[in-house]
């Protein structure tokens, strides 16, 4: 086979396996994954990933004019905070290198605990191989298990919709920074509608000890 058709063979199946993955991401996976469908798994974050982790945040959110110093800042306060379940800050490998991490955290929504991810991101010469997707199916697939009612997330309407995500404004649900009203702070809902779960958001490095040094 010719470097060109091997590589066209190569796309394709990468194509098909995407399509699964994005089809039947969360705990089915890693099994698509054994199959050999995906080159890369998902897991939760082990203690000797924090260095990759934090390079993987700041390619992805740098470029623009802008470097990605916010995010590895509230990636490391939520650390250091601990206040995400370990099982719900998740890092996608392959062949042994991060490629992609999402980050589920406890916030406060009116003196209630509640779940948001944040951030989300794929190492920039990773993205749109199905990667992002199947971080996000695998951590709400982990949250539905663990209880949690609502996921909130802030980004782009366009990406988070097809995980179920919907404007939080019309549920009562808010974000300050961002507006009452603004599509890009959104939720998604994981059980029956608890009607008393509105008000305004808050991630945890902005509460009382948000601005604890890490
Ligand atoms: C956003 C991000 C996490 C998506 O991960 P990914 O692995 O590239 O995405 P996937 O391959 O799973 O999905 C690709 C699809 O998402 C779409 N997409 C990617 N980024 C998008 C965005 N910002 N807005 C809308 N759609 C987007 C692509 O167009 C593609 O659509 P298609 O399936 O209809 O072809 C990744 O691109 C990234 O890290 N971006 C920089 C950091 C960032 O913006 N994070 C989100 C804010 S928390």
């Amino acid at each position: 086979m010719t470097g060109g058709s091997a590589e066209r063979a190569r796309t394709a199946y990468l194509h098909v396996g995407n399509a699964i993955s994005r089809q039947f991401a969360g705990p089915w996976l890693n099994n698509i994954a054994s199959l050999g469908y995906v080159s890369w798994t998902v897991r939760a974050k082990g203690a000797n990933d924090k260095k990759a982790v934090l390079a993987v945040v700041w390619a992805a959110f740098s470029g623009h004019g802008r470097d990605g110093d916010a995010e590895v800042d509230i990636v490391m306060r939520t650390w250091a905070l601990a206040v995400g379940p370990e099982d719900l800050d998740l890092v996608a490998v392959d062949d042994g290198a991060i490629v992609g991490h999402a980050l589920g955290a406890i916030g406060d929504l009116e003196g209630r605990e509640a779940l948001a991810v944040a951030p989300l991101c794929v190492t920039p010469s990773r993205q749109g191989e199905g990667i992002g997707s199947s971080l996000m199916a695998e951590l709400l697939a982990r949250a539905r298990v663990a209880g949690w009612p609502i996921v909130m997330v802030l980004g782009d309407p366009g990406y988070y919709e097809r995980f179920g995500f919907e404007p939080a404004g019309p549920l009562g649900i808010y974000y300050c920074p961002v507006g009452r009203d603004d599509p890009h702070f959104q939720v998604c809902r994981l059980a029956t509608p608890d009607l008393s779960l509105r008000g305004e958001f808050r991630y945890c490095w902005e509460g009382p000890n948000g601005s604890a040094s890490t």
